[in-house]
């Protein structure tokens, strides 16, 4: 199939890479020239393990290429994928001003059929938007062309796109009763990813809308939830992590998505959990739980600093603070609503110096934060505690997990840990004699004001 990709992020430039290696014929379009050049000469701009494989490849063999030209992307293809951003708006909102403008884009070069599809995550009813943007524009040049619009969330993961993307749970598409090409054409597109057995869900394009964020409420609730029992935890003298597999073991509730933790980030789940709020509140509904999970979340972030602050008595003024781990969770380079930011605001406002490291997110954390005398960047993790006063742990990348915790205690000036992952074991701590303040766990209540 003729298939463009509009948009070159996470989403579109996996779908992209991911149709193309499957045989399909993909142009990915951005308005982004940079990028585009970037990718034409084989540069990924993001971190996504196995991406860059599969770009190059595809490129190689001529199923994959990139333009800014929106009109060829539009005429020469039987299937547009919207791949978009949808940032939230003041009000917390999805921004709709980049699909619609897809929209207008489509409808302005449109030549003959096309099946346009949503891909990202948009508010309910965005498909009908869509859908009058293009028959507004074809009005307004006198056509009457034929088109279908039909709603594809993507629920792939960051870090485990490419694995997600050709091994999905599901499969949803909505479309409309009566537009008969809609299924045909999408077990097209997807028949090479449901060989093993059919994973597409057919539905109308409401509740496919719906069930996207439906999906990422669930599992923002999960973590909210779990950040709540570890607060009272703290609280009562119970260890968390007992209680999480107290309550996994139940195949009610399930191991998956139930880690406390630092607050929950990214581009997905503090957006979409917003934009449904919205939804709710612009239809008279309150939506007390979305309301709660996002408070929760928010206060969730400051427990990191809250612990460092006590355990040096309020005083942060001169310290150097090791950070270890930036990106939102592991294997990707994306900050966008990391606990790690909050921590970070919070150190520079407190006088202290964070030396961080991330075996990824570097460049990302320049890009935003550009030079500054209180940041300063280690080549490896056990340079960034070297002298430090402290280390803060905000992503629990797998090089974080075992550490020679005697070198460790003997590289800080003070020996304390804070650990928004729960990553060790507290008694192991305490053995070293390290000062060990984790999510959730009795041992944080044993040194209340630390002692360091
Ligand atoms: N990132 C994820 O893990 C994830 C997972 C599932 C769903 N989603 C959803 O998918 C959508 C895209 O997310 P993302 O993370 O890939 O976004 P992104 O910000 O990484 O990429 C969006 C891209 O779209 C481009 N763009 C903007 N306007 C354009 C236009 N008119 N024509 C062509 N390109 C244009 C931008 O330049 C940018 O490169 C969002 O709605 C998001 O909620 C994201």
């Amino acid at each position: 199939m003729r298939i463009s990709v509009f948009g070159t992020g996470y989403v579109g430039l996996v779908t992209g890479a991911c149709l193309s290696d499957v045989g399909h014929h993909v142009t990915c379009v951005d308005v982004d020239t940079a990028k585009v050049d970037g990718l034409k000469n084989g540069i990924i701009p993001i971190y996504e393990p196995g991406l860059e494989e599969i770009v190059l490849r595809n490129q190689r063999e001529g199923r994959l290429q990139f333009t800014v030209d929106a009109v060829d992307a539009v005429t020469s293809a039987d299937v547009i994928f919207i791949a978009v951003g949808t940032p939230s708006g003041e009000d917390g909102s999805a921004d709709l001003r980049y699909v619609l403008a897809v929209a207008s884009s489509v409808g302005e070069a449109m030549n003959s059929y096309k099946l346009v599809v949503d891909k990202s995550t948009v508010p309910v009813g965005t498909a009908d938007k869509v859908r009058q943007t293009i028959s507004d524009v074809l009005a307004s040049r006198n056509e009457k062309i034929d088109f279908d619009v039909c709603s594809n969330p993507e629920f792939l993961k960051e870090g485990a796109a490419i694995e997600d993307f050709v091994r999905p749970a599901r499969i949803v598409v909505g479309s409309e009763p009566g537009r008969d090409r809609v299924e045909p054409l999408m077990r097209e597109v997807y028949g090479p990813f449901c060989r093993n057995h059919d994973k597409m869900i057919f539905m109308s394009t409401r509740s496919a809308e719906l069930t996207k964020y439906a999906a990422n409420a669930m599992l923002a609730t999960k973590i909210s939830f779990m950040n709540e029992m570890a607060n009272i935890a703290e609280r009562v003298g119970a260890d968390i992590e007992h209680v999480r597999l107290g309550i996994g073991s139940d195949p009610r509730i399930g191991y998956h998505f139930i880690y406390p933790g630092c607050g929950y980030g990214g581009s997905c789940f503090p957006k979409d959990v917003r934009a449904l709020t919205s939804t709710a509140s612009e239809l008279g509904y309150r939506a007390p739980i979305l309301t709660a999970v996002q408070a929760v979340n928010e206060a969730q972030k400051e427990v990191l600093f809250r612990k460092l602050e006590n355990a040096f008595d309020g005083d942060l003024a001169g310290r150097k603070i090791a950070v270890w781990g930036l990106a939102f969770k592991p294997n990707t380079d994306d900050m966008r609503e990391a606990p790690s930011r909050v921590l970070l605001d919070a150190l520079w406002n407190a006088g202290a110096t964070a030396i961080v490291y991330d075996p990824v997110a570097s460049a990302e954390c320049q890009r935003i934060f550009g030079d500054r005398d209180d940041l300063i960047y280690a080549n490896d993790r056990m340079a960034a505690v070297e002298g430090a006063d402290a280390l803060v742990i905000c992503t629990e990348w797998k090089e974080f997990r075992v550490v020679d915790l005697d070198a460790l205690k003997n590289a800080l000036k003070t020996p304390v840990l804070v650990d928004g992952r729960n990553l060790y074991d507290p008694e192991a701590m305490r053995q070293t004699g390290l000062l060990y303040f984790a999510i959730g766990r009795g041992d944080s209540l044993a040194n209340p004001g630390g002692g360091a």
